[in-house]
């Protein structure tokens, strides 16, 4: 049966937002329009990141191509295309970038109303090393008629309207809610469109892996330190969970979305805010985090009531299954 060996029902991922327009009879497909430039965004760093390596070799000379032009890192190329593929859409009016210091305001004449925040190429430092890296972004809607101003993106996560991520990995594979649950969706290279692949992803109740950059012990607070203990040295008899870290914030959150356990970057006397960007690192994951049943901390609350008072402002991040955010939390409330 060919049914069987193949994929003949093919749910890309503009049928999938499609659908999910048409149970809002009062949607200008706005939306849709939307995703499809992000996906677009994704596609362009995807071929890019897989040419990386061959890139670089033509460009050894001097930093120049065969063109003659100059190499682009590729953090910045992929910054400037997410940042074209918003603005041309026409439907954004601020972007905030992890890449930009300032936040870009949409010209009035291709102005929208969504303002995306993202981080266009996360984990960099593994670019050269070829593991996984990907882009982050969230969305937020402003009101009808009224000037954006920086206010509109300076909100708590929980007022975003939809976040995602993609990761380019061994495969390509874009993760998105739009907040009735997420939704997996792995690239075809053949067909160059994102299939859906993981639908209704729900992230294990308990999971059996820890991920943390433990190089940071000495400095970490007390109930981060205990909670890495107790991972190692469970107290009730259990076995220890697993290390798992990558570096890169969209693989290592990935997978604790898809076999549970937790992914910490918490405070340290060095950083007494952690290092990782609220509105386009910490956010979009904790969206996606409790869309699919599990919790996102950031030591004092739950991660989406923060409100940011800057766009690159940063925070403390515990993220994951239900069951092992519940017993980070028990030790910053017992310390409290
Ligand atoms: P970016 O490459 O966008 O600057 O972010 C890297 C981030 C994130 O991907 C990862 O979780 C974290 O940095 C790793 O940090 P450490 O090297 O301190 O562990
Ligand atoms: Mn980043
Ligand atoms: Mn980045």
């Amino acid at each position: 049966h060919a049914a069987d060996a193949h994929r003949t029902d093919l749910m890309t991922i503009t049928r999938h937002a499609l659908n999910e327009q048409s149970k809002f009879p009062e949607s200008r497909g706005d939306f849709t329009i939307l995703l499809s430039h992000i996906v677009l965004g994704c596609k362009f760093v995807c071929t890019a990141v897989n040419k990386a390596g061959l890139a670089k070799l033509i460009g050894l000379a001097g930093e120049t191509n065969v063109q003659g032009e100059e190499q682009k890192k590729l953090d910045v190329l992929s910054n400037e295309v997410f940042i074209k593929a918003l603005v041309s859409s026409g439907r954004t009016c601020i972007l905030v970038s992890e890449e930009d210091e300032e936040a870009t305001f949409v010209a009035e004449s291709s102005r929208g109303k969504y303002c995306v925040v993202f981080d266009p190429l996360d984990g960099s430092s593994n670019i050269d090393c070829g593991v996984s890296i990907g882009t982050i972004f969230g969305i937020y809607l402003v009101e009808d008629g009224v000037e954006p101003t920086l206010d509109d993106v300076l909100q708590p996560g929980k007022n975003m309207v939809a976040a995602g991520y993609c990761m380019y990995g061994s495969s390509c594979t874009l993760v998105l809610s739009t907040g009735g649950g997420v939704n997996g969706f792995t690239l075809d290279p053949s067909l160059g469109e994102f299939i859906l692949t993981h639908p209704d992803i729900k992230i294990p109740k308990k999971g059996k892996i820890y991920s943390v950059n433990e190089g940071n012990a000495k400095n970490w607070d007390s109930p981060t330190a205990k909670y890495v203990e107790k991972c190692k040295y469970p107290e009730d008899g259990s076995a220890p969970k697993s290390l798992r870290y990558i570096g890169s914030m969209v693989a290592d959150v990935h997978r604790t979305l898809l076999y549970g356990g937790i992914f910490l970057y918490p405070a340290d006397k060095k950083s007494p805010n952690g290092k990782l960007r609220v509105l386009y690192e910490v956010f979009p994951m904790a969206f996606l985090m409790e869309q699919a049943g599990g919790q996102a901390f950031t030591g004092k609350e739950r991660a989406l009531d923060l409100i940011p008072t800057s766009i690159h402002e940063r925070s403390p991040i515990f993220l994951g299954s239900y069951d092992d955010v519940e017993e980070i939390k028990a030790l910053y409330a017992a310390e409290a």
